[in-house]
């Protein structure tokens, strides 16, 4: 794991940014996440491709969750917010049909969950994560499976809290289950860019970087991947015990 250390959000998201840009080989697949954490550097993939240096015209984009039941106009259904981010606001270069969500409104989700999983296949080239406050990523909580693939799951009472500010503050309107690629299917990408800023990130940053690998802290598994790099503020970092020596290589 290389874990990159900059002053402020800002900066460690334009350099996740360039690592994007100067990584990615279209046409390829490039795995988004959603959640507040990575919008600066959809920003910066935008200006990017206003400036001809990066384009996902021709590549496709694979979402790592979406809400079980959200109606399809909702502004926080996980494909509004990515159509938004990447085809959206002069956009990316990629095209809305190159956009692949799990269908978080079909009859059978657990099926959806399947058939998701099946199309993702090989897995992506680069996979841009951010981290809950709890240590999930996509949205496997704490003590789903290690090894799981694309499956319909259940949000914890703190990710629901956590994204309420998302729906006018209120608990109620976040969905109860989700769609969400499995931390087997996450460890298929052959490269992940990991995101965490403030201070609320401190803890499940230092659990995943320097803990154990537990179910506690799913984002954990992620050390058993040989290309991963995490990108933090200062904040995020503040709990690392060997925050020096990450300063000191890595930066
Ligand atoms: C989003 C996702 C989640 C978020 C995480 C952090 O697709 O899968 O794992 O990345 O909940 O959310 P923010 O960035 O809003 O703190």
């Amino acid at each position: 794991m290389r874990v990159i250390i900059r002053d402020t959000a800002d900066e460690a998201s334009r350099l996740a940014a360039q690592q994007i840009i100067d990584g990615f080989t279209p046409p390829g697949r490039l795995g988004v996440a959603t959640g507040s954490t990575p919008l600066p550097v959809y920003r910066y993939l935008r200006e990017a491709y206003a400036r001809g240096e990066f384009t996902l015209h021709g590549s496709t984009a694979w979402a790592l969750d979406e809400y079980v039941g959200i109606d399809e106009e909702h502004p926080e259904r996980y494909r509004n917010v990515l159509l938004h981010e990447l085809v959206g606001n002069g956009g990316t270069g990629l095209a809305a049909d190159d956009l692949k969500t799990p269908d978080g409104k079909a009859e059978d989700p657990v099926k959806a969950a399947r058939i998701y999983d099946e199309l993702i296949g090989p897995g992506v080239d680069i996979q841009i994560l951010g981290l809950g406050s709890n240590g999930h990523i996509g949205f496997n909580e704490p003590f789903d499976s290690l090894t799981s693939r694309t499956h319909v799951g259940l949000l914890t009472g703190t990710t629901r809290q956590d994204n309420a500010r998302f729906f006018d503050g209120d608990i109620e309107q976040v969905p109860e289950y989700c769609v969400t690629q499995g931390l087997a299917t996450i460890m298929t990408a052959k490269s992940v860019v990991l995101l965490a800023f403030g201070e609320r990130k401190a803890e499940p940053v230092a659990h995943i970087v320097e803990g154990a690998v537990s179910q506690r802290w799913p984002g954990s598994i992620l050390q058993l991947h040989d290309d991963v790099t995490v990108y933090l503020d200062e904040s995020a970092a503040s709990q690392l015990e060997f925050i020096d020596s990450f300063k000191k290589f890595h930066s």
